[in-house]
């Protein structure tokens, strides 16, 4: 990834979206800013209403000339896209997916780290004992959205969806995790692949992570049929270090990932254009889980880390560690929403942790 010069002010573009979107990206928003106080640069933040409420007025997820808007940013902070009203193909084709691949954003980057001070689900895992990362595939694959469907309502309906797999795209994918595992103490990269039944796709991908693997004598490599790798998650996390998956695969293990750390609701991710030819964009791994909207216990921390994740992006590493810092913190104070086991709000969490940079 190319690495960025200090610079003081940020453009960024905000999409609170839906749901509890429009409760944790307010905290990732107060954090920081409070990070930015701390540390001398200043996040200009504009506001953009578009989602599935957008849609409902509209009948579009964003305006015509939305990715324009979005391309005078630097980047782009996103909450949740998704609504009960609205199906779910149509606002995730409306807005999330659009910009993902038109901003070339072929690498969706999902941290799994258990934060001291939270417990997994899984018994006898001591707190932070977990720590690896997704390196999904985030422009093609099982996404591509070729396909079709003919005989529509009938007996004899078809429904087709291809995957298409490109050398350019899974090539640089299976790079960025070996150049991401270098980077690291375990230097150690699991591939996630299926090429037991996906005989063309699959066997493909084997073939590049072989080629490019063979760049990378010092780093280890291994694969795993997605399916044994998800138990192998579940029963030996700390196996593992950089896990390089295709966009569906990447999918599920990431939810996965967030789970066994604690809950789904501490999981960061950010959509990256290494090249910087574009924005990219940084989420939380969750959507807009309808089921606790509105009710401020939607956990805030996976929105506040990917907030990290963009400082990092911006060139403000010292924030980002801060933040992670003071996360921990919060966590180990017992400063926790209901997922966790705690009575804390979404609000309470977010003042937390932007009281802890504020001070500290
Ligand atoms: P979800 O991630 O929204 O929710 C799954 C479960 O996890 C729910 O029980 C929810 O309450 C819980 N959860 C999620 N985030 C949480 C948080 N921060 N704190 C506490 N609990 C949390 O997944 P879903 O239910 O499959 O999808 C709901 C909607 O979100 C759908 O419309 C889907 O398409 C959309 N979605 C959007 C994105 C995105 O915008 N990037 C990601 C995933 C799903
Ligand atoms: C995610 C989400 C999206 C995905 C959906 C909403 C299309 O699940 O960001 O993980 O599958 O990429
Ligand atoms: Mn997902």
């Amino acid at each position: 990834m190319k690495s960025k010069t200090k610079v003081s002010k940020h453009s960024i573009a905000v999409i609170m979206g839906d749901g509890i979107g429009k409760e944790v990206v307010p905290e990732g928003i107060r954090v920081l800013d409070a990070a930015g106080r701390r540390f001398g640069f200043t996040l200009k933040w504009e506001m953009l209403p578009w989602g599935c409420d957008y849609y409902l007025k509209t009948g579009q997820m964003m305006p015509p000339d939305g990715l324009e808007i979005l391309k005078t940013h630097e980047a782009i902070f996103l909450g949740a896209i998704g609504d009960p009203k609205v199906p779910d193909h149509v606002s995730v084709w409306g807005l999330l997916l659009p910009i993902r691949k038109e901003f070339r954003q072929y690498v969706n980057l999902r941290p799994v780290r258990q934060i001291r001070g939270v417990e997994s689900p899984l018994k006898a895992r001591e707190s932070g004992g977990i720590d690896f990362l997704v390196v999904r595939e985030n422009n093609e694959g099982e996404y591509t959205n070729v396909g079709g469907v003919v005989y529509g309502g009938t007996d004899q309906e078809i429904a087709v969806q291809e995957s298409v797999f490109t050398r350019q795209g899974v090539e640089k994918v299976i790079r960025f995790a070996f150049e991401l595992a270098g980077k690291r103490e375990k230097r150690h990269v699991s591939s996630a692949t299926k090429s037991n039944a996906l005989t063309f796709t699959m066997t493909f991908w084997d073939r590049i992570l072989k080629r490019v693997s063979g760049e990378y004598p010092d780093i280890r490599a291994d694969q795993y049929h997605v399916d044994a790798l998800a138990a192998a998650l579940v029963l030996n996390p700390e196996r593992f270090d950089v896990i390089v998956a295709s966009n569906l695969f990447g999918d599920i293990l990431s939810d996965l990932g967030g789970a066994i750390a604690g809950s789904l609701g501490i999981a960061p991710s950010a959509n990256v254009n290494p090249e910087r030819e574009f924005p990219s964009m940084f989420e939380p791994v969750h959507g807009s889980a309808p089921d606790i909207a509105g009710k401020s216990i939607a956990n805030p921390v996976g929105q506040i880390l990917s907030g990290a994740m963009m400082l990092d992006h911006l060139g403000h590493s010292e924030a980002a560690r801060l933040i992670e810092t003071a996360v921990e913190k919060v966590m180990g104070d017992n400063i926790k929403t209901p997922d966790l086991g705690g009575k804390a709000s979404t609000q309470e969490v977010g003042k937390a942790v932007a009281g802890l940079i504020a001070k500290d």
